[in-house]
């Protein structure tokens, strides 16, 4: 389609667009589609194609087989080398990508979303999981921590005492206790999840591109700014969205009554 980038090639990571959604899965499911320095990379790229791409209004991240992702890919090295470790921590990560892809991104999740996995889906801006995921932060029981922003991200999702918990302990969860402590946002059967997915995609693709980008970075600002500067924030991003022709035209056609 005209206005596309070329996009990225890839291995271990399918890209496919369908209905202004794009999906990036990642296919390792030998094992359990744990991240390794490819698919992180070459996540890195979808994710930014996905963002160039001016008809994608949503990404969808999710993993083929059974499985959301399982982690770092523990397989990569035996022993982990301080200072490699931190060269490769401040380089630009697949968390940050998300965070910074202009559109919303969905972390569609089945199965196994553990350590790196879960870091993954915290980053994203919505997930939704099917009733038999399992959800956790093992690294504790690696004598490591989690290094994907898990220790900031997941206090912010559920609290301080549960992140504790959940962290300290290196214990598994089910979806049912991930809702209910506020780890994802819906969870659905497991034949249902890619409809479900469909429908929820559908109800934010409905709406125009300039005015996700600016809502999802409202809201994002929302977990680091003060009140005062946040709400000053929304201010200059609401005047932006009201300059779009798609913000004219929307309010032109309520006034039509179509
Ligand atoms: N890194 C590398 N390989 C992984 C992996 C990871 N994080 N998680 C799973 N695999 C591989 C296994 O080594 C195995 O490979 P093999 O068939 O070549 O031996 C394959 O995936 C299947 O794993 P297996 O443990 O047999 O499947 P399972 O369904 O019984 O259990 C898990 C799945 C995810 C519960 C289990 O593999 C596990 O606990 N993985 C590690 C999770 C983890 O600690 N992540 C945080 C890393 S910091």
């Amino acid at each position: 389609m005209a206005g596309r980038p070329p996009e990225p090639a890839t291995t271990t990571v399918v890209l496919s667009v369908d209905d202004a959604v794009a999906t990036i899965r990642i296919d390792r499911p030998e094992k359990r589609n744990a991240l390794d320095t490819a698919t992180r990379a070459e996540l890195i790229a979808c994710l930014d194609w996905a963002g160039a791409t001016p008809d994608v209004r949503a990404v969808v991240v999710t993993g083929t087989g059974g499985s959301f992702a399982a982690g770092a890919d523990l397989g990569e090295t035996d022993r982990i080398d301080p200072l490699a470790m931190r060269a490769m921590l401040r380089e630009r990560r697949v968390y940050h990508a998300v965070a910074e892809c202009p559109v919303p991104v969905i972390a569609m999740i089945d199965g196994y979303c553990l350590g790196g996995g879960c870091e993954l889906a915290m980053s994203a801006d919505l997930r939704i999981a099917s009733a038999d995921s399992v959800f956790g932060q093992p690294e504790i029981a690696l004598a490591i921590i989690p290094g994907g922003g898990g220790t900031q991200r997941l206090p912010r999702l559920v609290g301080l005492g549960q992140a504790m918990r959940l962290i300290l302990t290196g214990d598994r969860i089910d979806a049912a206790t991930a809702l209910r402590l506020g780890l994802v946002e819906q969870v659905v059967p497991a034949g249902e999840l890619e409809a479900a997915t469909r429908e929820l995609c559908g109800r934010i693709t409905r709406h125009a591109r300039p005015a996700l980008t600016l809502a999802k970075q409202a809201v994002r600002a929302s977990a680091e700014l003060p009140l005062q500067a946040g709400l000053a924030l929304e201010t200059e991003l609401l005047c932006l969205a009201s300059t779009s022709d798609e913000s004219a035209e929307r309010l032109a056609a309520f006034r039509r009554g179509s």
